[in-house]
């Protein structure tokens, strides 16, 4: 039988599902039923900038009883007054010390400040790596794209110094050039990185009129996006790649490690399939591998990157070329052309 344990920044792993940052971790119990099915590891919940920003008021108020401020804050953040910053690294000890698979601590942060002292507590509260969620919404056209990713950068390389544990960056695929950033992203001391965040978006209700804060699971085409970074960058740079968005199927899981990630996360499949999904995908894996004659995932992962294919432009022209051909099928008049990109792309590089 095949043997689907893979690493993610030199962590050894069961199997190459980690379960995504979401509130499927807000449960100690889920965290067990995770392990259970057989996942390689989870990424908890992110501890959020705000939750620090608003314990440092809350101690800031006990010491400096005039300030108005802190009202005002619960207004903005009201479920965050009993999941301060301590809470939440005091609940990570407890998840630390009822599972033994991997746990990766997530931060959102966004700008220097106190959580760099957070980042050390979630190692010490027995995290094996970090995950920096540097998700914003930035909104200042005065702010140019240069000043925005060398914030980034700095706190990339600010964790980096502040822990020993590896740290990965959970990317967002909204970048003039993913590649560019990447790469500075790698030099700032990254370890991994995730392709890519999927952010929540606002919705608007035509009936009520108003605005609709809640979750959207991803579609399982939205996997192509990270499918294609993934191709287009393994092997480029020194960090281990992670797949996440979009990520259903055995099948999905398999495509991303062929283009090169070390794991895929999946969120959506859980709150869709439930936790023992992940049996079913570790199940289906090492099937694959046993009818492709693969005893390990190293023996086959990254064989259809950017850099091992007979076509290195099929990752970047492929929609194009794909649009092209599709105009010669007579199908395409009745606009039934669509799926995958019909010219097979196989291993191997081209010669001469
Ligand atoms: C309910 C829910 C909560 C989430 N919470 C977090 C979070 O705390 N931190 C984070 O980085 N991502 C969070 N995410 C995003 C997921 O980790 C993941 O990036 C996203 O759902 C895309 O993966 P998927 O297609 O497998 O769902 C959350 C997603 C959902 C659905």
């Amino acid at each position: 039988m095949a043997n689907i344990s893979t690493s993610f920044m030199g962590i050894n792993m069961g199997s190459p599902i980690i379960v995504g940052a979401s509130t499927l971790s807000n449960h100690t119990d889920n965290i067990k039923r995770a392990e259970d099915a057989g996942a390689g590891g989870l990424v908890i919940h992110s501890l959020f900038q705000e939750q620090i920003e608003l314990e440092a008021m809350e101690i800031e108020d006990e010491l400096l009883i005039s300030s108005d401020h802190f009202p005002e804050s619960l207004t903005y953040f009201p479920q965050m007054k009993h999941a301060g910053a301590r809470e939440h690294i005091m609940w990570v000890e407890k998840a630390r010390k009822e599972v033994k698979f991997p746990l990766i601590g997530s931060l959102n942060a966004i700008s220097e400040g106190k959580w760099l002292e957070y980042a050390k507590q979630l190692e010490e509260a027995g995290c094996d790596a970090l995950e920096l969620n540097l998700f914003s919404i930035e909104t200042d056209p005065a702010k140019t794209p240069d000043q925005i990713e060398s914030q980034s950068l700095e706190i990339i390389s600010d964790v980096k110094s502040s822990v020993s544990i590896p740290v990965s960056v959970k990317l967002s695929p909204w970048h003039t050039s993913i590649a560019n950033y990447a790469k500075k992203v790698a030099e700032a001391g990254a370890d991994g990185m995730v392709m890519f965040n999927k952010f929540h978006q606002p919705m608007i209700d035509t009936e009520k009129e108003s605005i609709v804060l809640n979750w959207c699971l991803s579609s399982p085409e939205e996997s192509r996006v990270p499918l294609r970074w993934i191709a287009l960058t393994s092997g480029l740079m020194d960090v281990d790649l992670a797949a996440n968005t979009g990520i259903y199927t055995a099948e999905d899981v398999i495509r991303q490690l062929l283009a090169g990630a070390r794991v895929a996360q999946i969120v959506s499949a859980l709150y869709s399939h439930g936790l023992e999904h992940i049996t079913a995908l570790n199940t289906a894996i090492s099937d694959w591998m046993d009818k492709h004659g693969y005893k390990t995932i190293e023996e086959f992962r990254g064989k259809l990157a950017k850099h091992q294919v007979n076509d290195p432009y099929a990752f970047e022209r492929a929609q194009y070329v794909s649009l092209l051909m599709s105009a010669h099928d007579p199908r395409a008049k009745y606009g039934l052309v669509h799926g995958y990109y019909p010219v097979e792309v196989r291993p191997g590089r081209v010669s001469g």
